[in-house]
């Protein structure tokens, strides 16, 4: 399982999503350009400390990304007709996920081999893009059985509040 952000706009979504994917234990391939400045230093600042712990790969474009050799591409998108909770997930999925402020374009929603959404109100647009990232992520590894290699130890006390996030 990977997760893959197309150009993104906002460093701060990034980093949330650096962290969220590090903390899974789930490789984030960022594929630029970026809206922002994406410098080493901009991320450690947008991922606070967890870009030691995560796995990131940086693609110059789509054609660049797509020469890694993606398996199943499954776009995340409002405008797909199936909804993530009917979907069958694999352990080599990379989930795809849009730039804040346009999605993807045309050819690359097509390119997708799958298109998932998460299930809104009527009226409602679109989800952060790293909420619909944490939605989708959490079922995917939890129907490929992602959450058991995870080592997870439990962080005691100093997890409660008062600590730094
Ligand atoms: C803020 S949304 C993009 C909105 C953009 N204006 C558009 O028209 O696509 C950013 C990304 O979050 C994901 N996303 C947001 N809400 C979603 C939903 N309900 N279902 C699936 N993906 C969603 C998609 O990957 C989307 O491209």
């Amino acid at each position: 399982m990977r997760v893959a952000l197309f150009q993104p706009d906002i460093a701060g979504n990034t980093g949330a999503l650096i962290r969220l994917t590090a903390c899974l234990g789930v490789p984030l391939e960022v594929i630029e350009p970026a809206g922002f400045l994406f410098t080493r230093r901009e991320l450690a600042r947008a991922a606070l400390d967890y870009a030691p712990l995560a796995e990131i790969g940086r693609h110059a474009d789509w054609d660049a990304f797509l020469e890694t050799a993606p398996a199943r591409i499954v776009l995340l998108t409002t405008g797909a007709a199936t909804s993530y909770l009917d979907f069958a997930f694999a352990p080599g999925d990379v989930l795809l996920l849009g730039r804040e402020s346009a999605g993807v374009p045309p050819a690359v929603h097509r390119r997708a081999e799958a298109r998932i959404r998460v299930p809104m109100v009527a009226g409602a647009r679109a989800l952060n893009v790293v909420a619909a990232a944490a939605i989708v992520l959490g079922e995917a590894l939890r129907q490929t059985g992602g959450y058991r290699a995870i080592e997870d130890v439990a962080n005691g006390p100093g997890d409660g509040p008062g600590e730094r996030e």
